[in-house]
């Protein structure tokens, strides 16, 4: 399959680009699109072929369900069965926007879409082309993260390229997406609403809203032994091709021991490649070393983090440390994913 490769403003798309995407989507194609997290791989959620092709394009198991973006609430109500004051209250705060909710499905979304599952997970996502495209294709469109399964999630459209040229219908390009991180799940099934996925919209800004939030045990227990309630949060995601280290503790004191691991795996013959924050980038000259931003700017850090563990892998760095960040907040969201990346591998100084 040849894939169109199609730039797009993300603030004012083109309206005839966006009408042919739309009819990509309702014919059962595949179109890659930005949205204020990262890319999504959409195709229309009504059809049970257009999963098939979304799972088989990533490579991805397809008891992992999918995320429904919907434009407008009218088409969520055509989705879920019930849709709870506290839901109706967190809709009103954070959508369109970086949030996701579990509802229980109505039979119209396949089984497919939801990976066996009677739930099905609903976002509306706040980018103009996202929000355009659902509403030209008029259906609401299932969108996984547009990478292929097991590498970090897309947030420019040549990570998109990468990974999918050739397996899927069209790349709209509307340059880097502004969060970087997945969305916030919130299960609205369970009493009190339950986080399985962290993300930009926090704990704290939920409780704001609808009281007491608990969190899936599974995200909070650092070596994972829990099994998460998200079904995609079992597999070793986001996983760069080097094995990466995270180092914990003091800045000053981990610095110092990232530099003598380092050092070792320099002296051992390997490709070393460091992730550290702007106060420390003076520290690893002779490393291969990037900038993640500024320890106190975890925007930056959950925006750069997807691209930079991409870029090591291209260039085929064989081992790679990495700074700890803060985990207040959206430093949740961040360590969750680095963790991850890490496959948990974390070494503590004091
Ligand atoms: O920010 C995002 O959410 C991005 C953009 C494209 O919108 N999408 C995204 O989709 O991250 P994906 O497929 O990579 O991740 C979806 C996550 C998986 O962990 C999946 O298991 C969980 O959502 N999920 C989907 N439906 C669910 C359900 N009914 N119950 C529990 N977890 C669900
Ligand atoms: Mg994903």
């Amino acid at each position: 399959m040849k894939t169109r490769f199609e730039k797009i403003d993300a603030l004012r798309p083109e309206k005839a680009l966006v009408q042919e995407a739309g009819v990509i989507i309702r014919q059962g194609g595949l179109v890659a699109f930005p949205t204020e997290t990262v890319y999504g791989l959409g195709g229309n959620a009504l059809d049970e072929k257009a999963a098939e092709k979304i799972y088989a394009a990533k490579g991805r198991p397809s008891d992992n369900p999918l995320i429904a973006h919907i434009a407008h609430l009218d088409m969520l109500y055509e989705l879920v069965t019930e849709v709870s004051e506290k839901a109706e209250k967190l809709m009103d705060a954070f959508w369109p926007g970086p949030m996701t909710l579990v509802f229980y499905k109505k039979p119209i979304v396949p089984m497919g879409t939801t990976g066996g599952l009677d739930t099905v997970a609903v976002r509306m996502p706040a980018h103009p082309v996202a929000l355009q495209l659902i509403e030209e294709a008029g259906v609401p469109i299932a969108a996984p993260s547009a990478n292929l399964s097991g590498r970090p999630s897309p947030t420019r459209a040549d990570h998109v390229r990468e990974d999918l040229d050739g397996r899927i219908d069209m790349i709209l390009d509307s340059g880097d997406v502004r969060i970087g991180l997945e969305s916030t799940i919130f299960d609205m099934t369970v009493e009190p609403p339950m986080i399985l996925r962290p993300g930009y919209i926090t704990k704290e800004m939920a409780e704001e809203v609808i009281g007491k939030v608990t969190v899936d045990q599974a995200i909070l227990s650092d070596q994972s032994k829990v099994a998460p309630k998200a079904p995609g949060m079992k597999y070793r995601h986001y996983a760069p091709k080097a094995p990466l280290t995270v180092v914990a503790g003091e800045p000053e004191m981990a610095a110092e021991k990232m530099k003598e691991l380092a050092l070792q795996a320099k002296a051992a013959g390997k490709k070393v490649g460091i992730i550290c924050t702007d106060e420390m980038l003076s520290r690893f000259g002779e490393f291969e070393t990037k900038s993640i931003g500024s320890r106190f700017d975890p925007d930056a850090i959950g925006h750069n983090l997807y691209r930079i563990l991409r870029e090591f892998d291209e260039t085929g760095a064989e081992v790679i440390y990495s700074e700890s960040f803060a985990s207040d907040s959206f430093g949740q969201a961040i360590m969750n994913r680095l963790m991850k990346a890490a496959g948990q591998h974390k070494i503590e100084v004091s």
